[in-house]
C-alpha cells in the first residue's frame, strides 16, 4: 500500500467572514483559537496556508458565493491553500460541498468551530468534516477574548425557535439558546480589559436571552444589559438582533433608564401586511409592531430605530407592499436593511404557490429603499448643529481623521488626532445619505 505524507501543518490563516455580525464573531473567535494554536494571521487569502471561509446562507446569492470564492483561491502557479468552509453553508450544505468543490479541504458548522485545530491536523491526511450541534457549548473550549478595537461584539444568545416560514436559521443555527451569565459577564469583562469601551450583545433573537444571575435570580437581557452596565470601562452597550414578541417591559423600561444602552434598536418586523406577516408566520401584526415603537419611543424619544424588511413574499400583491410602505412612513426609520425574498431550501416559503415574478420584487425593492434612504437622510440631515459624543473606532483615509460611531448608529468623520478609543464630543456640520462630518465640540466653539 503506498501512503503518500501529510500535508505541511499551515502555519499561517486567514479568516474570510460573510453574512451577519454573528459570523464577524465568530470569525473573530476562530482567529483567537488559530493564533493561540501558534498560528500567524496573513494580510490576506493570497498570502495565508490556511483560508476560512465562514459562509451565510440566508438569501441564495449569499450562499453561491462561497463556491466563486473557492476558485479564486487557486494561486498562479496552481497551488492553493488549505480551504476551510465554515458558517451557515458548511451547515446546509455539509458533505455536499465538497461534492461540489472537491479542492475544500475542512467543513466545519457554526457550532463546531472549537474544533478547527483537530480538523486541520485531520485535512493534512485526508478531508475533514464536522457539523454537529454539540449539547455543551463550544465556548468553554476557545481561548479568552483578546484587543478587539473600540467596539467588541459579544455573542449572547444563538438560535431561533420561531420558524418564520422564509428563514434558514432555525435550520443552521439551531435551537434558541441562551450563553449563561456568569460567562457573558466574564467575556465582557475580558474585553472590557483588552481596551472595548462598546459591547454589542449579538444573538439572532437576542432579547430572547434569558439566565440565572449570580444570586440565583431568573433574568432577561435587561438584566444582562444593567450588570453590564456596572463594569468599568465599558461606556456603550448595544444589542441585535430582536423579535417584537420578546420586547418585553423591562427591556423597554432600560431604554429609559440604563444611559450606556445606546439610543438604537434593530427590531426587524419584515412586511407591513398582516396577511404577508401571518403566511410569514411571524406572530405579530403591523399594528402591534407600530404599538410597540411607539411604547419604546415613550420612555427614549429620541430613539433610532432601524428594521428589516422582505419585499416579493410569496402572494405579496401591490396592496400587500403599500401596507409596507405605510408602516415605514409612519415609523421614520434611522436605518433599514430591505432584501428580495429568497427562496431557501427546506423552508416552507419555498413551495408555496403565487411567487412573485423578479422584475415586479425589483421594482418594489427600488421604491423601499428609496423611501428608507430618504428617512435615513432626514436622520442624519436633523443631527445637524447637534454636538454629540462619539466613540473614535478607527483612522480616516486622510491623515488626522478619525471616524467613529454616534449614539445613534451614525458613523461620523472628524478632523482630529485622539487615540483610538476616546469618546469625542463633536458639533456635527453636515449630514449626508450615510455618514455625517463634524468638527472637535471645543474648536467649533472657539
Ligand atoms: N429571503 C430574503 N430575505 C431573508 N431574510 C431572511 N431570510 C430571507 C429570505 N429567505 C432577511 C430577513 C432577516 C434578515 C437577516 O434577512 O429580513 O431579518
Ligand atoms: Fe429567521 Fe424569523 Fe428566527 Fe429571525 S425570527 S432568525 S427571521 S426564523
Amino acid at each position: 500500500m503506498t501512503r503518500t505524507s501529510p500535508r505541511p501543518a499551515p502555519k499561517s490563516f486567514h479568516v474570510k467572514s460573510f453574512g451577519c455580525q454573528m459570523n464577524a464573531y465568530d470569525g473573530a473567535r476562530m482567529a483567537e483559537l488559530l493564533e493561540a494554536q501558534g498560528m500567524t494571521a496573513a494580510d490576506g487569502s493570497g498570502e495565508a496556508d490556511l483560508v476560512v471561509l465562514n459562509t451565510c446562507h440566508i438569501r441564495e446569492k449569499a450562499a453561491e458565493k462561497v463556491y466563486s470564492d473557492i476558485g479564486r483561491l487557486k494561486r498562479a502557479d496552481g497551488s492553493r491553500p488549505m480551504i476551510a468552509v465554515a458558517g451557515c453553508v458548511a451547515q446546509a450544505e455539509g458533505a455536499e460541498i465538497p461534492r461540489r468543490a472537491p479542492s475544500v479541504d475542512i467543513v466545519v458548522g457554526p457550532q463546531a468551530y472549537h474544533n478547527l485545530p483537530a480538523l486541520i491536523e485531520q485535512a493534512r491526511e485526508g478531508r475533514a468534516l464536522d457539523t454537529d450541534m454539540p449539547v455543551l457549548s463550544k465556548f468553554g473550549s476557545l481561548p479568552r477574548r483578546r484587543a478587539q478595537g473600540a467596539s467588541a461584539f459579544l455573542t449572547v444568545q444563538e438560535g431561533c425557535d420561531k420558524f418564520c416560514t422564509y428563514c434558514v436559521v432555525p435550520y443552521t443555527r439551531g435551537a434558541e439558546v441562551s450563553r449563561p451569565w456568569g460567562d457573558v459577564i466574564d467575556e465582557a469583562k475580558a474585553l472590557a480589559d483588552a481596551g472595548a469601551r462598546e459591547i454589542s450583545l449579538l444573538g439572532q433573537n437576542v432579547n430572547a436571552w434569558e439566565g440565572v444571575d449570580d444570586k440565583g435570580r431568573a433574568q432577561g437581557l435587561d438584566g444582562l444589559i444593567r450588570a453590564l452596565d456596572r463594569i468599568p470601562g465599558i461606556a456603550r452597550i448595544r444589542y441585535m438582533t430582536s423579535h417584537p414578541n420578546d420586547m418585553r417591559d423591562g427591556l423597554i423600561a432600560a431604554h429609559g433608564e440604563v444611559e450606556s444602552l445606546m439610543p438604537f434598536l434593530h427590531l426587524p418586523v419584515q412586511s407591513g401586511s398582516d396577511r404577508i406577516l401571518k403566511a410569514m408566520n411571524r406572530s405579530h401584526t403591523a399594528a402591534g409592531y407600530l404599538r410597540l415603537i411607539e411604547r419604546v419611543r415613550a420612555v427614549r424619544a429620541d430613539i433610532a430605530i432601524s428594521g428589516d424588511f422582505i419585499v416579493g413574499f410569496p402572494g405579496e400583491t401591490e396592496a400587500d407592499f403599500a401596507e409596507t410602505l405605510a408602516l415605514v412612513e409612519e415609523v421614520r426609520h434611522a436605518q433599514a436593511f430591505s432584501f428580495k425574498y429568497s427562496p431557501r431550501p427546506g423552508t416552507p416559503a419555498a413551495t408555496m404557490t403565487d411567487q412573485v415574478p423578479p422584475a415586479v420584487m425589483d421594482e418594489r425593492l427600488q421604491r423601499l429603499q428609496a423611501l428608507i434612504g430618504a428617512q435615513a437622510h432626514a436622520f442624519n440631515r436633523a443631527s445637524e448643529g447637534l454636538v454629540m459624543p462619539v466613540l473614535i473606532e478607527r483612522n480616516g483615509k486622510k491623515p488626522g481623521q478619525r471616524l467613529g460611531k454616534s449614539p445613534w448608529l451614525q458613523s461620523v468623520l472628524v478632523d482630529s488626532d485622539v487615540a483610538l478609543g476616546t469618546i469625542l464630543d463633536v458639533a456635527i456640520v453636515s449630514g449626508g445619505p450615510n455618514s455625517l462630518q463634524g468638527v472637535v465640540a471645543q474648536a467649533a466653539a472657539a
